[in-house]
């Protein structure tokens, strides 16, 4: 089957073209949606002044509203509709049939539901994946005839003309509520971002309501607040990053310090349930404007292969990402300043500083540092290996790395990272 990271063109010109300095300041498009943060969104009674009941109701001139969601957060499509409803007389449908990793039969379902119903808004309430999916069958119901698997990122999507679309995220970690990508899922396992030439499926609207996510077991907050972590460093490294970008990253990596071991630690706290709510939105807005980094790329051959939890995985490989970007950037250095790692007479011991930081925030979230610590063994590893060195090279979050990873520098990162060992950047691999 052939996808559009397939393409010559882009594999060849679209990583250098991104990584392009001269390119980054020449035009420098910046996509947020109207982001509202609080526990009081979904209120019945009027208020004094319009709230976000009131500015969202108003995009939704033809009184039909449509819900995208999962079988678990369709317990608060009640909730989310009620206010609506009641005050502006809006008519909902709920499709609630979205499946992890937004398999692409499952889009196109949604998306023949949504032709049906005919809505001028479209709430996305559940995690990735339901965001996921609601944005695919978003362009679908805008463009019949797009094919999701061959839709290069240099064409726009032209979105808009009949609905808007509204987040309302139960989880805290993958910044789908702002980012500008939809990642949907193949029958022959491969998984696919889907964008346009512009973030045009950055959401009109973010709706941040903590409550939604209170009682989320340890392992999801740690797992999707690994991922929000590691959406702000790969943000704040990535080449394409420029100062507004960076200067959001390093807020959102200072506040997931702070707060996700709070959130571990008591599920019901709420307060660090809002702060991570808003850390992981933040996290996916450098990851909008920006791309991600090659702890995406490796995370997602890894975790794609052995069904491993996205967050987890992604992070595992930052520490990785930071060696193999030091080799090119000094940026890592203001990370150092930040966590107050920073040592004034070595950049080598620095970035050791940092990363051993990283490591024990990881180890204190019981999260792996080692691939033989998530339940694959070497065994399982060398049998994949060739796939794994064809496979990842192909993941678009690659072609936001700072260079080309030849076959025996991966290959390298992957038996290190079995045992989480460090790379020895002094080796022959890496001079
Ligand atoms: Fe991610």
């Amino acid at each position: 089957m052939s996808y559009w990271t397939h393409e010559y063109l882009l594999k060849t010109w679209g990583g250098p073209m991104v990584q392009a300095e001269f390119l980054r300041d020449v035009m420098k498009p910046f996509f947020v949606p109207r982001v509202f943060s609080g526990f009081n969104l979904f209120l019945d009674e009027p208020q004094l002044l319009p709230d976000a009941v009131d500015l969202i109701a108003r995009e939704c001139k033809s009184k039909r509203a449509f819900i995208v969601t999962d079988e678990y957060a369709v317990r608060f499509a009640s909730k989310v509709m009620s206010p609506y409803k009641k005050r502006h007389g809006i008519s909902f449908e709920t499709w609630a049939k979205a499946q992890p990793d937004a398999p692409i039969d499952t889009v196109k379902d949604c998306a023949e539901h949504i032709k049906r119903f005919k809505p001028d808004l479209i709430f996305a309430l559940g995690g990735g994946s339901a965001m996921d999916t609601a944005k695919a069958a978003w362009l679908l119901y805008e463009h019949p005839d797009v094919k999701l698997e061959i839709l290069s990122p240099l064409v726009p999507l032209n979105l808009r003309n009949k609905a808007k679309l509204a987040a309302i995220p139960t989880t805290s970690g993958t910044g789908s509520e702002v980012s500008g990508v939809a990642v949907i899922s193949f029958p022959d396992g491969v998984k696919l971002p889907v964008a346009g030439a512009l973030p045009e499926f950055v959401p009109d609207f973010a709706l941040l309501d903590p409550t939604l996510t209170v009682g989320m077991p340890p392992e999801l907050t740690a797992g999707t607040g690994a991922d929000a972590l590691a959406h702000a460093i790969d943000g704040f490294m990535a080449p394409k990053s420029d100062e507004i970008n960076q200067a959001i990253a390093q807020k959102t990596i200072e506040m997931i310090f702070k707060w996700l071991p709070r959130a571990y630690a008591d599920g019901s706290d709420i307060m660090p349930r809002m702060k991570m709510q808003q850390a992981a939105m933040m996290a996916g807005i450098p990851l909008a404007n920006d791309g991600s980094g090659i702890s995406h790329a490796l995370g997602h051959t890894i975790g794609g292969l052995f069904h491993i939890h996205h967050g987890v995985m992604v992070l595992l490989f930052i520490t990785y990402e930071l060696q193999v970007y030091s080799k090119v950037t000094d940026r890592y250095l203001e990370l150092c300043d930040m966590l107050g790692v920073r040592d004034k007479d070595s950049d080598e011991k620095s970035l050791a500083n940092l990363i051993e930081k990283i490591r024990n925030f990881m180890k204190s979230l019981n999260l792996p540092i080692g691939l033989k610590d998530t339940g694959v063994t070497m065994d399982d590893l060398e049998k994949n290996m060739d796939m794994i060195l064809e496979q990842t090279p192909t993941d678009p979050g690659f072609y936001f790395g700072w260079y080309d990873l030849n076959q025996d520098q991966l290959k390298d990162i992957f038996l290190s990272a079995y045992e989480g060992k460090l790379l020895d950047m002094q080796s022959e691999i890496w001079s």
